[in-house]
């Protein structure tokens, strides 16, 4: 099977895979990754593990349609099975959901469907919750609304800061997310 990531900044979520994948603990090839965002890290870490990189900027096409057609086009010229979202900081809209149909996954830090939306282990934080953790699901049109495929909880230590849930999150999501993908495309070539 071959991936096609999106990612919009830092990237450890990316490089996580791609160590996986490096590792051998996830039978796939990542074929590229793509950015919305010229000056991501995400792009340095492609280039550093020798995936191609493209970057599309929604600004540099006529609308949103065109700037979906042309990553479409992209995607298919890479021969991309399964698109996964990794920090991607944009909707993704009908046209990519409709040329991947249950094909993009996409990786949120909270326990869905609590905390959906950007901030989701800030909002978690203050809202003074015992748990919060991470969910791996399907992208539908919504935000943060698709099938769940797999959830990992994480207890919040009344002591820790933002930054140490933070730092926990990612910890979670980074053996998480590799996992999941590995685990759902053994169901798919099953
Ligand atoms: C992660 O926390 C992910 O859950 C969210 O965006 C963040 C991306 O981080 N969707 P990174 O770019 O993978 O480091």
């Amino acid at each position: 099977m071959n991936l096609g990531i999106m990612a919009s900044g830092n990237g450890s979520n990316a490089q996580a895979i791609i160590d996986a994948v490096q590792a051998g603990n996830l039978s796939a090839k990542i074929t590229c990754i793509v950015s919305d965002n010229p000056s991501a890290h995400v792009i340095k870490r492609a280039e550093l593990a020798g995936i191609p990189a493209c970057v599309f900027q929604p600004k540099l096409f006529e609308n949103r349609h065109d700037w979906e057609l042309a990553m479409i086009d992209y995607f298919k010229k890479q021969e991309v099975d399964f698109i996964i979202l990794a920090g991607f900081m944009r909707i993704v809209g009908q046209p990519l959901l409709k040329a991947f149909p249950n094909r993009i996954i996409n990786i949120h830090p909270a326990l869905l469907p609590a905390f959906p939306g950007r901030n989701g282990i800030k909002d978690a934080y203050e809202a003074g919750v015992t748990q919060t953790g991470v969910t791996v699901h399907f992208v539908d049109e919504g935000i943060d609304t698709g099938e769940i495929i797999a959830q990992q909880a994480i207890m919040i230590d009344p002591e820790w800061t933002l930054a140490d849930l933070e730092k926990k999150i990612h910890q979670v999501e980074h053996q998480l997310y590799p996992q999941t993908i590995a685990h759902l495309l053994k169901t798919f070539v099953a």
